[in-house]
């Protein structure tokens, strides 16, 4: 499976949307990417293309002016920043004109700006008529507000397997009859190393590999680990997005029936059988809940039971820096995102994030267009991201974040009732080692009305204190669970408006996590708990 989109040879989905603006006569585009050799590589291709033949491809640096793309000078004075877009006005054929790192003289402190931003804007009509087309590469997006209605911005997408299975041939090549490399790859291999690459741009996913290579002298199927560690670095230090490996599974979560029915039904839809029947791929879910009720336990639950990797994606981070940065931040984290696919992006408490967004005070346009740009994202991305979402506090939300479209579902996760308490306790008891068994779990679910997932979990870990305290001979025993129980003041008591009014907002407004109490709720049918999770092999998360 790939991000979905290409077919092995076919155009990717930057050339195919460059194109189609080259067709319809776009003058300006601003494409945001650090790798500038790889764009300038994929826009020549798409000049091969048979209704964009006519176009010649040239490029601009304020190093060496006006240039073929084997650098051969086509005007020497056209270094100039205030040289080049009259020069290019009256450049006599249909072309595609790279410039490179041109945003410094758009910066309002150049001196420059004002001059070359009026020359943009009065080659916008010649150009359209001209056949000629003019794309800023650079690797942030600074566009002075005169020009946003004259630019297109475009963004190149993260090499796809097909392009990254080239990139590891050529690798293998070059150490081929090297004795100090060993190669050793079977059949599978290579897909197993390209899928780790996924997420990198292509000069990092070749730096990842030349980095293994040298560090153990062999390239096989044991590197997958290495590369993944490597990978894991290189989004790390994006600051915003992060490879989070976790334990859970379904199995660790008490009740949430319905929540649990939907994710399973949704897990089997990413497959191509999938697609061939008409399914889009799944979007995404928000879980809103009462404190300490599994939204994170859930959200981790899944990546793992989907078999996908989770990126815990950091909103707050993506508004830090200086201002203007967060556009940039968002961009990157999204692309990335994309680029490992299909893959889990998930925004824990995504009303704080959003509370970030609006304290970026001195440039609130900003922070609202940042995430516009998500909302958006959300809407319309068509590579497999399923994005989870957890919010308590809904009353921070924008309304748009809940529209329809955005979200397949948002379900309301409430406070366990008695059957999902046993469940709780059992898990969390099977978790310390002990046989839930030999307790009276449906007692103790009984007494503690209005206690959380999180809350329950610590009424274990209080009564193990408990009983360890009283000498290493004693065993744990309802008694101190029922000691931990009455000494628990839940917070849906001490919280309780604040709890009482999520719940009656909630009401019949989202989908339940958890189907009706039955009458017998509290009696427990064995078996409660599954075994205890046992770590999840990082490498197996990634056997997409
Ligand atoms: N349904 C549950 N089954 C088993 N354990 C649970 C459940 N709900 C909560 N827990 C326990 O409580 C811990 C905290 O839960 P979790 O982090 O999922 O809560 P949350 O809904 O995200 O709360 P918050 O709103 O405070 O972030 C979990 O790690 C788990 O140990
Ligand atoms: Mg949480």
């Amino acid at each position: 499976m790939t991000g979905g989109q290409e077919q092995p040879g076919a155009l990717t989905a930057f050339q195919r949307a460059l194109r189609t603006y080259a067709r319809a006569g776009y003058p300006i585009l601003y494409l945001v990417t650090a790798e500038e050799d790889r764009a300038v590589e994929l826009m020549s291709e798409v000049l091969r293309e048979p209704e964009l033949a006519q176009r010649q491809p040239y490029v601009w640096s304020v190093s060496r002016g006006l240039c073929t793309l084997d650098f051969k000078p086509v005007d020497k004075k056209t270094a100039d920043p205030k040289q080049i877009l009259p020069a290019l006005l009256a450049f006599p054929k249909p072309a595609l004109f790279v410039l490179q790192d041109f945003h410094f003289f758009l910066d309002e402190r150049s001196p420059a700006a004002p001059l070359v931003i009026r020359q943009l804007r009065d080659l916008v009509p010649a150009f359209k008529a001209a056949r000629k087309t003019l794309v800023l590469v650079s690797s942030v997006l600074k566009l002075p507000p005169e020009l946003e209605k004259d630019v297109t911005v475009v963004d190149l997408d993260l090499p796809r397997e097909e392009e990254l299975l080239r990139l590891l041939e050529e690798t293998l090549e070059q150490v081929q009859g090297n004795p100090k490399v060993d190669v050793r790859l079977g059949p599978g291999d290579r897909e197993l190393i390209v899928k780790g690459l996924l997420g990198l741009t292509r000069s990092e996913a070749e730096n990842a590999l030349a980095k293994v290579i040298v560090e153990t002298s062999r390239i096989d199927p044991d590197d997958v680990d290495l590369l993944l560690a490597e990978k894991e670095q290189i989004i790390r230090k994006s600051g915003t997005l992060e490879f989070y490996s976790t334990p859970e599974r379904f199995g660790s979560i008490g009740g949430l029936d319905l929540l649990k029915q939907w994710l399973r039904q949704r897990g089997s839809a990413f497959s191509e059988a999938a697609r061939a029947f008409g399914l889009p791929n799944p979007r995404g879910l928000l879980l809103v809940g009462v404190p300490g009720c599994g939204k994170s336990l859930s959200a981790k639950a899944v990546a793992a039971e989907w078999r996908m990797p989770l990126l815990r994606f950091d909103l707050g981070k993506v508004f830090q820096g200086y201002v203007g940065q967060s556009e940039e931040n968002m961009r990157r984290a999204l692309k990335m995102a994309e680029g490992v696919a299909p893959c889990l992006l998930w925004i824990d408490e995504i009303e704080k994030g959003l509370a970030g967004a609006r304290g970026e005070s001195s440039d609130s346009g900003t922070s609202q267009r940042v995430f516009g740009s998500l909302l958006t994202w959300m809407e319309e991305k068509s590579a497999p991201v399923f994005v989870i979402a957890t919010a308590n506090d809904i009353s921070a939300l924008p309304p748009e974040l809940m529209r329809k479209g955005r979200f397949d579902e948002i379900f309301f996760i409430d406070l366990p009732n008695a059957r999902e308490r046993s469940q709780i306790l059992a898990i969390h008891l099977t978790k310390h080692h002990r046989d839930y068994s030999e307790f009276d779990v449906a007692e103790h679910a009984r007494n503690t009305e209005g206690f959380s997932g999180a809350e329950l979990e610590s009424v274990v870990i209080a009564a193990l204190y408990e009983a360890f305290a009283e000498g290493e001979q004693t065993q744990l025993e309802d008694r101190h669970l029922a000691q931990a129980i009455s000494q628990t003041v839940p917070q849906s008591r001490s919280l309780k408006e604040a709890i009482d009014q999520l719940r009656l907002l909630a009401r019949g407004r989202w989908r339940p996590a958890s189907g009706e109490e039955t009458v017998d709720e509290a009696q427990p049918e064995a078996p409660l708990a599954e075994p205890p999770p046992v770590a999840v092999k990082r490498r197996r998360i990634f056997e997409v």
